[in-house]
C-alpha cells in the first residue's frame, strides 16, 4: 500500500508559505465571497479563511445572501478589484442559476484570479506560459512531484471534462509532456482506456466508479471526487479498498487532494500578490 499523503504535503507548503510571508512588507489579501447557504460551499469557505490566517494573509470573507442580483455581485467583484490591500478573488462556486457564473468569473480581474478560471489565465494553461493556474490541477501537479512521478511520457488518462478539474487537469498533464486522453460521460469503454493508464485522475462526483480490476499494476491513482453516502461517510471517486494495493500509489478522501487545492489557492495568492506588487 502506497498511500500518497496529500494532508501532509500540503501541510510542507503552506509552511514554506507562512515562512515567506513573514519577510513580506504587508500581507497578502484573499477576498472569498461566498453566495447563499450552500453546506458543502461554506465548509470549504471556512477551511480557505483558516488557512489564510494560518498563512498569516488577510483574509476578507464576503458572505451574500442567495438573492443578492448578478448586477450586486459584479459590483461586489469591481470593488474589489479595485481594492489594494486584496491581491486574489474567489467566488466559490456553485453560484445560484439567476446568476451567471461565467460573466462573474470574466468580471474579476486576471491579475486577482486566484481560482484561474478566468479566460485570460486559461488561455494561458493552454500555451503553457500561465502564472494563475487553477487550483485543483496544480496542487494534483505538486503531489506528482513531491512523490517523484514523473509524468513526462507516460499514459495519463483524466475521468471527467469539467472547466474546474478535468480540462485544466489535461492540459497541465501534456504541459509536462504526458500523453493525455480524456474521458468524458460519452466516452466508450472507460475502463478499458484506464487499464492502458500509468497515471489515472478522476473527477466526476460519481461515488467509487473506478474499480480494482481497472488499474494497472504500480499505476498512480489521483482520487478528486468527494462524495457523501447516506451513511454520512465520504468517498471518492474510486474504489479504494479495491485499488490501493494494486496501484503504485494513491490519494485517500479525504486527507489527498483536497488539502493540497487549499495550500494551492494560498500559493497562487502570493504569487498574484507578487505579480502586483
Ligand atoms: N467549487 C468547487 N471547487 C471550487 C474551486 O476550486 N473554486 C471555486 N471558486 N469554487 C469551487
Amino acid at each position: 500500500m502506497n498511500i500518497i499523503d496529500g494532508k501532509e504535503i500540503a501541510k510542507n507548503l503552506r509552511l514554506k508559505i507562512a515562512d515567506e510571508v513573514k519577510a513580506l512588507e504587508r500581507p497578502p489579501g484573499l477576498a472569498v465571497i461566498l453566495v447563499g447557504e450552500d453546506p458543502a460551499s461554506a465548509v470549504y469557505v471556512r477551511n480557505k479563511e483558516l488557512a489564510c490566517k494560518q498563512a498569516g494573509f488577510f483574509s476578507d470573507k464576503i458572505i451574500k445572501s442567495e438573492n443578492i442580483t448578478e448586477e450586486q455581485l459584479l459590483e461586489e467583484v469591481e470593488r474589489l478589484n479595485n481594492n489594494p490591500h486584496i491581491d486574489g478573488i474567489l467566488v466559490q462556486l456553485p453560484l445560484p442559476s439567476h446568476i451567471n457564473a461565467n460573466k462573474v468569473i470574466e468580471h474579476i480581474s486576471p491579475f486577482k484570479d486566484v481560482d484561474g478560471f478566468h479566460s485570460e489565465n486559461i488561455g494561458k494553461l493552454m500555451q503553457n506560459k500561465s502564472h494563475l493556474r487553477p487550483c485543483t490541477p496544480k496542487g494534483v501537479m505538486t503531489m506528482l512531484d513531491s512523490v517523484n512521478c514523473k509524468v513526462e511520457g507516460m499514459n495519463c488518462v483524466v475521468i471527467g471534462a469539467s472547466n474546474i478539474v478535468g480540462r485544466p487537469m489535461a492540459m497541465e498533464l501534456l504541459n509536462a509532456r504526458g500523453t493525455v486522453t480524456i474521458c468524458n460521460s460519452k466516452t466508450k469503454d472507460v475502463a478499458e482506456k484506464v487499464r492502458q493508464a500509468d497515471i489515472v485522475v478522476v473527477g466526476v462526483g460519481i461515488p467509487q466508479m473506478v474499480k480494482g480490476d481497472w488499474i494497472k499494476e504500480g499505476a498512480i491513482v489521483i482520487d478528486v471526487g468527494i462524495n457523501r453516502l447516506e451513511d454520512g461517510s465520504l468517498v471518492g471517486d474510486v474504489d479504494f479498498d479495491a485499488i490501493k494495493d494494486i496501484a503504485g500509489g494513491i490519494t485517500p478522501v479525504p486527507g489527498g487532494v483536497g488539502p493540497m487545492t487549499i495550500a494551492t489557492l494560498l500559493e497562487n495568492t502570493l504569487i498574484a500578490y507578487k505579480q502586483n506588487l
